[in-house]
């Protein structure tokens, strides 16, 4: 039966769905009845944040106070973080804002935007609001594939969208095919970066804020989400020409970061010894897991991000509830566009250990002939 607001929302939102995010921990426990929980479900960071930056909200102070709408502090510390000037960077709501902005910046209804598949969600969420004509290129071998998105380039396209690892496989574009793609483009196309596991990657890896410096109209995206472990606080950034970054500050909203994640952001790139940390436990905790998987003679992509794309021998989903009741919460491939495959998240080397426990156990059933009970 139709309501009244399907009388009156837009036909791309009413065709739509929203965002689905992995499983918060507290409806893991309810609807479970666990009283336990791994969480490796949404790429957060498993040493937590920085102290510093929970120190500095112990501080907050100026709550009655608008915070500065220029971000003026934010936006040198980042650009000093990550080698350019202030006028290069835009502060987001989390990168998720910055993706959406950019869409209202750049593309009109119409225009054909370039994105792999599987990829992440967002993208043509966004895309498809934005009323673009989206178009999806296969991964091949599980990587972006660059020369047959570089096919799919006509006249009307506006955007060429390369998630850098690739969420949900965690793999990684080349430096030099990255390079080859970038120089291969009309200039008229916005060439957008994700990169919000960068942290994270193995070098050589693709610089994708050097190439928004060289490359006019191209973005690279960032997040304080991942490798600083502020993924409450929502702080993402864009870095870009500057006059592209001016017609995005154009469209942004005011006050769009709050005070209470400038302060924590603040604090959080003054400790360099915590993202250091967090680098090193996810080296770690990856290596182990790819070894152990191989281990299982299971199939997993190379990651170049903090989580893995594991091949599992049954439905994604079927796996994926096995190991919720071994009080392990990962994400199903059938919900990110990689059937008969988990999305782990490298958790603590504890963590890690218990994953690799549960996946032991449940292979013995999962392998088991049809009719046996092992
Ligand atoms: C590829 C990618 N980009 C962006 C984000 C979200 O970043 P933020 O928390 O800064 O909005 C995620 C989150 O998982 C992601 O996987």
């Amino acid at each position: 039966m139709e309501t009244p607001a399907d009388a009156i929302a837009r036909h791309v939102v009413r065709e739509g769905r929203a965002y689905q995010p992995g499983i918060t921990l507290e409806a893991a426990m309810r609807e479970h009845g666990l009283e336990r929980i791994v969480k490796l479900s949404s790429n957060e960071n498993p040493l937590g944040a920085s102290p510093k930056a929970a120190e500095a909200l112990k501080r907050l102070e100026h709550l009655s106070i608008y915070v500065d709408n220029d971000y003026h502090e934010l936006r040198e510390k980042l650009a000093a973080y990550v080698g350019v000037q202030a006028a290069n960077v835009i502060v987001g709501h989390g990168s998720n804002e910055l993706l959406e902005l950019m869409f209202e910046t750049f593309v009109e209804a119409r225009e054909r935007v370039v994105i792999a598949r599987p990829t992440f969600s967002l993208f043509s969420l966004k895309a498809r609001l934005r009323e673009a004509e989206v178009v999806e290129v296969p991964l091949r071998a599980g990587v972006h594939d660059l020369q047959a998105m570089r096919e799919r380039i006509n006249a009307n396209t506006k955007l060429v969208m390369i998630c850098d690892p690739n969420n949900p496989t965690g793999t990684a574009v080349e430096p030099e095919a990255m390079e080859r793609f970038a120089a291969s483009l009309p200039p008229r196309v916005l060439l957008v970066l994700d990169q919000a596991y960068r942290e994270f990657m193995p070098e050589p890896s693709v610089d994708g804020i050097a190439l928004a410096m060289r490359r006019p109209n191209t973005l690279c995206y960032r997040t304080m989400s991942k490798a600083f472990g502020l993924a409450a606080l929502r702080i993402g950034y864009a870095v870009g020409a500057d006059d592209a970054i001016a017609y995005m500050q154009r469209v942004r909203l005011p006050f769009n970061v709050t005070r209470a994640s400038v302060v924590a952001a603040l604090a959080a790139l003054d400790d360099r010894e915590f993202v250091e940390r967090s680098v090193a436990t996810n080296a770690e905790g990856r290596a182990y897991l790819a070894r152990e998987f191989e281990r299982l003679g299971l199939f997993a992509f190379p990651s170049a991000a903090n989580f893995i794309a594991l091949q599992v021998p049954v439905p994604s989903d079927r796996a994926y509830h096995e190991l919720l009741m071994h009080g392990i919460a990962v994400r199903s491939g059938d919900a990110l566009g990689l059937p008969g495959y988990l999305r782990i998240t490298v958790g603590t080397a504890d963590e890690n250990a218990a994953v690799v426990a549960a996946l032991g156990e449940l292979l013995e059933r999962w392998r088991a002939p049809a009719g046996a009970t092992p």
